[in-house]
């Protein structure tokens, strides 16, 4: 167990991004209630996940992780759940055909609550109001009674993740996610897309190799693992009284895990390793996720992998990097470099959302061209060190929203205020999303071709 730690012991630490509680009592009230309610995963779940993210960790694996930047309790229905998973199933099919290893899928979703902000204060015209953190801790409404902390709300996000979770495992395992339903509906994409043409060879391949298992009677009525899927949740673990309350013993190894969802993740505003976000996350055994934006430094990194993962365990740590499409070349060799000098085990993985915020027509938002060409930068450079690109971490969503620029439909500026709906950062839409995989899966393929080439002497 880590040392000198407690689920508490984060407390004595200074922290960032805490919200003013007005009501002390009410706070530690809803605390306790909350672990009185039964955990929401098991830890046999965070430890399957761990063994899987160990696989990605050694090059056997590919990372698919992905989900609102914050889930909202206005958009919490059916419907919504089912359009995310189906998407998201989606683009699993297709960046297992592109990676040719198993996809591990983990949704930010079922806890995806609580925003870090990077001023407290939101301005609109001459009036001020304290900004929004997320509907786990106040309202979005620009009024000064919804901005006030409500513990009560910690209550809510509990119940609306055991809700979302309970769809998503029936999903996940009673049927529903039948590979055959995933490649029918990925069909469906590709024919009403605008660029039907240039994703029809990569879906033929797929739909070529599912005939041809169905033809040797591989299929979903004879295969289990055709019918089910493994979906894990994950969220940023901003809100440390929440997560304290939700942190059991696991009564099989003793040890302490988060029971609010299977990965959690340490934003890039709350990773100073002195400070509370660290020590709570360094005594919990799932697998956890570091963000790294241009701030961090190679010392940096190797100090929280030192005391994040201090048993150099594979699975445990991955390094969601969210440089920005014209930092990410300055920024990820250096931390590539000074992680392999020092053999750490970690899955790397690119957010290519966080890094490519701009503002049009007032209205946040990210062009599809400067995602695509961050993951893009981060394949190369992986490849230029000999290192595994383990994963992405986007934000998306289901449904067709106007969020974030360009794709085949070349959504543009004046389009964004059609429906734009997000709580917080802007979305790729169910459209977009895949639209990503099917261009990073051709590039895989692309990649993997050349390296074929070079092995065998013909470049
Ligand atoms: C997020 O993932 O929504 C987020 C706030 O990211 P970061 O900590 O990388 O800014
Ligand atoms: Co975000």
């Amino acid at each position: 167990m880590a040392q000198n730690w407690t689920p508490t012991s984060w407390r004595q630490k200074p922290v960032s991004q805490v919200p003013d509680f007005p009501d002390a009592a009410a706070l530690a009230a809803t605390e306790a209630q909350l672990a009185t309610y039964p955990p929401l995963v098991f830890a046999g779940e965070a430890r399957n996940l761990k063994k899987a993210l160990a696989n990605v960790s050694e090059g056997r694996g590919f990372l698919l992780q992905g989900g609102d930047c914050a889930e909202s309790f206005a958009e919490h229905g059916a419907d919504t759940i089912r359009d995310f998973f189906r998407a998201f199933l989606q683009m699993a099919v297709v960046l297992t055909f592109g990676a040719q290893q198993p996809v591990v899928k983990v949704g930010r979703i079922a806890g995806q609550f609580a925003k870090p902000r990077s001023s407290n204060i939101e301005r609109q015209g001459e009036t001020e109001l304290a900004s929004y953190r997320g509907d786990i801790i106040n309202g979005i409404d620009f009024t000064p009674e919804s901005r006030i902390p409500n513990p009560e709300r910690q209550i809510m996000a509990y119940r609306q993740s055991a809700a979302t979770l309970n769809l998503l495992r029936a999903f996940a395992m009673g049927g529903y996610a039948n590979l055959d339903n995933v490649h029918q509906w990925m069909l469906g994409f590709v024919k009403d897309s605008p660029q039907a043409e240039r994703y029809r060879k990569l879906a033929d391949r797929i739909s070529e190799t599912m005939d041809f298992m169905k033809a040797i009677g591989i299929t979903p009525e004879t295969n289990p693992s055709l019918r089910e899927t493994d979906f894990f949740t994950s969220h940023e673990a901003l809100l440390l009284g929440y997560e304290q309350a939700l942190t059991r013993v696991d009564s099989t190894s003793g040890d302490w895990y988060a029971t609010s969802g299977h990965m959690i993740w340490i934003g890039d505003r709350t990773r100073q390793p002195d400070h509370a976000h660290v020590e709570y996350c360094r005594g919990i055994k799932n697998p956890i996720g570091l963000k790294c934006g241009p701030s961090m430094t190679a010392d940096g990194l190797i100090e929280l992998i030192d005391i994040l993962n201090p048993a150099n365990e594979a699975g445990r740590l991955t390094l969601i990097c969210r440089f920005g499409h014209d930092k990410v070349a300055e920024h990820l060799p250096r931390l590539i470099r000074a992680v392999q000098r020092e053999g750490k085990k970690v899955v790397w993985s690119c957010d290519p959302m966080h890094g490519n915020t701009i503002t049009l027509n007032s209205y946040k938002t990210r062009p599809f061209e400067r995602i695509l060409s961050e993951v893009e930068s981060f394949f190369q450079i992986h490849r230029a060190e000999g290192t595994h690109p383990g994963g992405i971490h986007i934000e998306m969503t289901g449904n067709d929203v106007t969020e974030c620029t360009g794709g085949a439909r070349a959504l543009s500026g004046a389009d964004l205020g059609d429906r734009y709906h997000t709580h917080c950062d802007p979305r790729l839409n169910a459209d977009q999303a895949l639209e990503l995989a099917f261009l990073l899966a051709e590039r895989m393929k692309g990649g993997r071709d050349e390296k074929r080439m070079l092995v065998n002497g013909w470049a």
